[in-house]
């Protein structure tokens, strides 16, 4: 069993006539790159605020490290919430030691911070010369600044172009390789899927799934399969180890396996049993597809 980082017991916050977020506990484990996914206003900042001390909640509580949730806890967390904010016409390195200033870090940290986030080459540029996704990898830095053991972000993509949104995840992946545990806050369902390793679903304030990634990415592999000769096809297929369940439509089956196969072997256990196939489509079970499932199981 690894180190709890963070557990919370059910934590509810109260707007005047709207529950931002309703009853919600769950526990983070040290290492994790942990996601709150969830559409727009379902209360994943106004989380993430309670559990850095900015926003107080209605009722409910929670823990970090076992601990508590003082300033002694909220230390060894970095976060990027509002964004820090840069001075346009001072470098990126000016800003850093501004900060960590402010931080009390000592300045041998901001090398190491601008070089894990691959700007030290551009350290004596103005701020405001910086692309978005420069400014998005200097946020990132400035939380870095005190090497947290944790580190929150709060849709660290939003507004970025495929390349700045490629470089962030990258980033984060590499910072969550460090052993750092993360939590993400994001509506994007592929950015969760890419970066982190467990994650809840929040709807209007309700958690309404919590899973793995990987197990609720793999856990089955759906096929659609057609040959000429259709009979001896559903024969086959029903033979192979890995099946679960056939749906007839109107062209062509719709074959359900284990997600320990994958299709190269499916495909080989086709030709090994002499079928011709006319028609071989995967149709990939991921997230997206499972989150609309939870999301209309609850509706
Ligand atoms: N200060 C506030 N006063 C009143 N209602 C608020 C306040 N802050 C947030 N809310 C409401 O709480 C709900 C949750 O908002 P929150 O910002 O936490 O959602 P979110 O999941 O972060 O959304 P987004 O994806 O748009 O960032 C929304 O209905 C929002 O309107
Ligand atoms: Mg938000």
């Amino acid at each position: 069993m690894s180190e709890i980082v963070l557990k919370t017991n059910k934590l509810t916050k109260q707007y005047r006539d709207i529950r931002a977020i309703d009853n919600l506990s769950f526990t983070i484990r040290k290492g994790t790159t942990f996601g709150l996914l969830g559409p727009n206003g379902s209360g994943k900042t106004t989380t993430l605020g309670i559990l850095l001390s900015v926003i107080n909640q209605t009722s409910g509580s929670f823990t970090w490290f076992e601990e508590g949730n003082s300033n002694k806890q909220r230390k060894r967390i970095g976060a990027i919430l509002e964004g820090p904010h840069f001075y346009e016409n001072f470098t990126a390195y000016k800003n850093l030691k501004l900060i960590s200033k402010i931080k009390g870090v000592g300045d041998n940290q901001i090398e190491r911070v601008l070089k894990e986030v691959d700007l030290y080459n551009r350290k004596d540029d103005k701020f405001k010369t910086y692309s978005l996704g420069m400014k998005q990898r200097l946020a990132i830095a400035s939380a870095l600044l005190s090497d947290p053991e944790v580190l929150i972000l709060d849709e660290p993509t939003n507004g970025l172009d495929p390349q700045g949104i490629a470089d962030i995840r990258e980033l984060i992946i590499k910072i969550a390789s460090t052993g750092k545990t993360v939590i993400l806050a994001s509506h994007l369902l592929d950015e969760v899927e890419k970066v982190c390793n467990e994650y809840l679903v929040l709807k209007e304030g309700k958690l309404i799934h919590k899973g793995k990634v990987d197990q609720d990415v793999t856990n089955s592999l759906v096929i659609e399969l057609a040959s000429p000769d259709m009979i001896k096809l559903e024969t086959v297929i029903k033979s192979n180890p890995y099946f679960i369940s056939l749906k007839h439509n109107k062209n062509f089956f719709e074959v359900k396996f284990d997600g320990n196969t994958d299709f190269t072997l499916v495909a080989n256990f086709l030709f090994e049993n002499k079928i011709i196939i006319s028609h071989f489509l995967v149709l990939k079970k991921n997230l997206e597809t499972q989150f609309l499932e939870i999301l209309e199981q609850n509706v």
